[in-house]
């Protein structure tokens, strides 16, 4: 049924990255909304073919690929442009109920065209606030601007929330709406997907994050050097500005002699599927990750994971019963961790049940969308009341 709320989603970025597919789930069936976007790029098409009616910037093109720690100072002389872009979100709001910045750069321009034309303001929260992820004044920034402006901040973790009320977020704002992902594809053995994809038969285990060097897919290079039998596929690619740190973990893998084992796919619309190929998920983000939809995907196509015990990590995998935990930015650790995993793959067997069972009970789809719905429609109520 479509719904009748008629939501202004923005979203500062034309690439899709984790939380952009969070939004492609939650505007299905929404065809009386619109989707402004600061830039073109494949997520307009992806928002298209859901019907919604699509607003792109004039002035945003290429901001996705300001890196989010550049300091405001850089982004000084992009003043003029982010205030047309306020403009024009302004305007595209006078037309909605409702206002739901799904990025934090979106938000930041949102809560200022708030000021200009009020809308209920929703801010869907992907990221954690922390000193790690941001600067001081980024920080107060955001949070200043959230509590005066933001209607409600949904947050995917308990980590994220904590974070934002750690700095300063009002906590009456906080919803917790823990991600949801779809089922995977229906399993084929193991061995049968490694040959149909052309993958080798030995030890392998597999990441499946945009590259960004706060995803730690260095660290993981490290660990391989100390394994000498191990292969590793590095799925994805630089999405937001990384484009050096893509190239040097490339080049460390040649200068490392890792080549003939290590091998890197690009980005790739068939994760959950290349997923079960693999004997072991990786999950080396050297930050606290806000939510990590790719820990889920993993449990769900029963696939062993080993992660770094920051942010929403822990909460997934339940303190370490529906996966293994290491130290962040330790490639010893994490060497070791995942030479134990590929040591003992049958004693694994009740973790990977277990991790899959808490997948499906906490972390399904419809969950989601419907609180994101009653949030939403809350507000529809109370704007219209
Ligand atoms: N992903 C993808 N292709 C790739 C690499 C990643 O489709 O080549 C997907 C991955 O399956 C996951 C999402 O991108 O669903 C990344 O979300 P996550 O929450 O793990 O991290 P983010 O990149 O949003 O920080
Ligand atoms: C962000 C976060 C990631 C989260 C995704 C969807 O990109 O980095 O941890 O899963 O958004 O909420």
């Amino acid at each position: 049924m479509m719904s009748a709320e008629r939501v202004l989603f923005v979203d500062h970025t034309g690439q899709i990255g984790g939380a952009e597919l969070i939004l492609l789930d939650v505007v299905e069936g929404r065809e009386r909304s619109s989707a402004f976007l600061f830039e073109q790029g494949p997520l307009s098409k992806a928002l298209a073919d859901k019907q919604l009616k699509l607003i792109t910037s004039k002035w945003g093109q290429g901001l996705s690929q300001f890196r989010r720690d550049s300091s405001w100072l850089t982004a000084l002389p992009l003043a003029g442009r982010l205030a047309a872009i306020i403009v024009e979100i302004a305007r595209a709001s006078r037309t909605h109920d409702i206002v739901y910045a799904n990025s934090q750069k979106a938000f930041v321009l949102a809560a200022i065209a708030n000021m200009l034309v009020r809308r209920p303001l929703i801010w869907h929260l992907h990221d954690i606030i922390s000193p790690e992820h941001f600067g001081a004044v980024q920080r107060r920034v955001q949070v200043a601007l959230a509590n005066a402006r933001a209607t409600k901040v949904i947050v995917p973790s308990q980590a994220a929330a904590a974070a934002f009320m750690a700095a300063g977020g009002r906590r009456d704002l906080v919803e917790i709406v823990p991600n949801g992902l779809a089922l995977p594809p229906e399993p084929r053995s193991r061995s049968e997907l490694r040959q149909a994809l052309g993958l080798p038969a030995g030890p392998l285990v597999g990441v499946f994050s945009r590259l960004a060097p706060w995803k730690g897919q260095h660290v993981l290079i490290e660990a391989l050097a100390t394994l000498p039998n191990v292969g590793c596929i590095i799925v994805g690619d630089a999405l937001f500005g990384e484009q050096a740190y893509a190239a040097e973990l490339k080049q460390t893998v040649l200068e490392r002699g890792l080549a003939d084992r290590v091998r890197f796919l690009g980005h790739r619309r068939d994760v959950p599927t290349l997923m079960k190929a693999v004997d072991a998920m990786v999950h080396p983000s050297i930050d606290p990750e806000p939510f990590g939809r790719t820990l889920v995907e993993a449990m769900l196509a029963g696939v062993p994971v080993i992660a770094t015990d920051a942010g929403a990590a822990p909460d997934i995998l339940d303190g370490g019963r529906a996966g293994t935990l290491v130290p962040p930015n330790d490639p010893q650790a994490l060497a070791k961790a995942i030479a134990s995993v590929l040591a003992q793959p049958d004693a694994l067997s009740g973790q990977l049940e277990y991790a899959s069972g808490r997948a499906r009970a906490q972390y399904g789809v419809t969950r989601m969308l419907d609180a994101i719905g009653l949030v939403i429609r809350k507000l529809q109520a109370g704007a219209t009341a």
